[in-house]
């Protein structure tokens, strides 16, 4: 689309980005989980719009919600987007993050989706769970549950352990253990550059009444100097209701 502008990457730190590939990685994957033009999709931390940027001309009744902390970030998307794409909108929540927003107003692990029950037919949220701690995560998971209509699905990253026993290194930092499942590589600022251990995950997952449906390893796991297939970063779960 010639008049909507690219994410603009000096508004706000979301990574990397694949050779400007993310946002189109993001929609091969969620058409793998049944995304069509007919979905009414929610994004959780939409960060700068890349997938919004993706799927501008996507819906045929369907649309698009995104959400994230990031006043910057939805503030650019409100005034740059969400005039020019109908059925898209962007709203800010006022969550605390030690990363992204350390005077945030409410916890992540007791906010409440701005949205009915039932108003999804897919969620996603590409890695944004790294970043949010396991009470947060338990929260978000049933806030997933709630939203979504059954028959729907969510799509979820994650930085998994696999084996406890090795402590993966990522960008030069180690993932160091810290109790009960949970890793981090920065101990000294709780919350930031979470991973959790792959039973907790699924164990947080069925406790809000979520049912597995698909894990896919993320690339992350392999050397950074192998080659690899290209793929997702993070590891990939998808749920669905019960
Ligand atoms: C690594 S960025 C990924 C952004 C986007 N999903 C993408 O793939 O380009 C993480 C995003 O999650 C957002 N975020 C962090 N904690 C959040 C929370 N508790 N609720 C919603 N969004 C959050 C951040 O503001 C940031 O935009």
């Amino acid at each position: 689309m010639s008049t909507l502008p690219l994410p603009d990457p000096a508004l706000h730190d979301v990574g990397l980005d694949d050779g400007g590939q993310r946002g189109a990685k993001q929609v091969r994957l969620l058409e793998h989980v049944g995304l069509a033009p007919s979905t009414d999709l929610l994004e959780i931390g939409c960060g700068l719009g890349r997938l919004a940027y993706e799927l501008a001309t996507y819906f045929d009744g369907g649309s698009y919600t995104g959400f994230d902390i990031s006043a910057e970030a939805i503030d650019w998307l409100n005034a740059e987007y969400a005039p020019r794409l109908p059925g898209f909108r962007f709203d800010l929540l006022d969550v605390a993050s030690a990363r992204y927003r350390p005077d945030g107003e409410q916890p992540a692990a007791s906010v409440r989706f701005p949205y009915p029950d039932h108003a999804f037919d897919l969620v996603c949220a590409f890695e944004v769970f790294m970043h949010v701690d396991l009470a947060g995560v338990a929260n978000y998971l049933a806030e997933v549950a709630r939203v979504l209509r059954p028959g729907g699905s969510a799509l979820l990253t994650f930085m998994a352990i696999w084996d406890p026993d090795e402590v993966p290194t990522y960008a030069g930092r180690p993932f160091v253990p810290i109790g009960g499942g949970v890793h981090t590589r920065f101990p000294e600022r709780p919350g930031v550059s979470m991973a959790y251990q792959d039973h907790l995950i699924r164990t947080t997952i069925a406790d809000a009444g979520l049912r597995l449906t698909e894990a896919i390893e993320g690339r992350w796991h392999k050397p950074w100097d192998e080659p690899t297939e290209p793929g997702h970063n993070c590891d990939v779960y998808v749920v669905a209701p019960g």
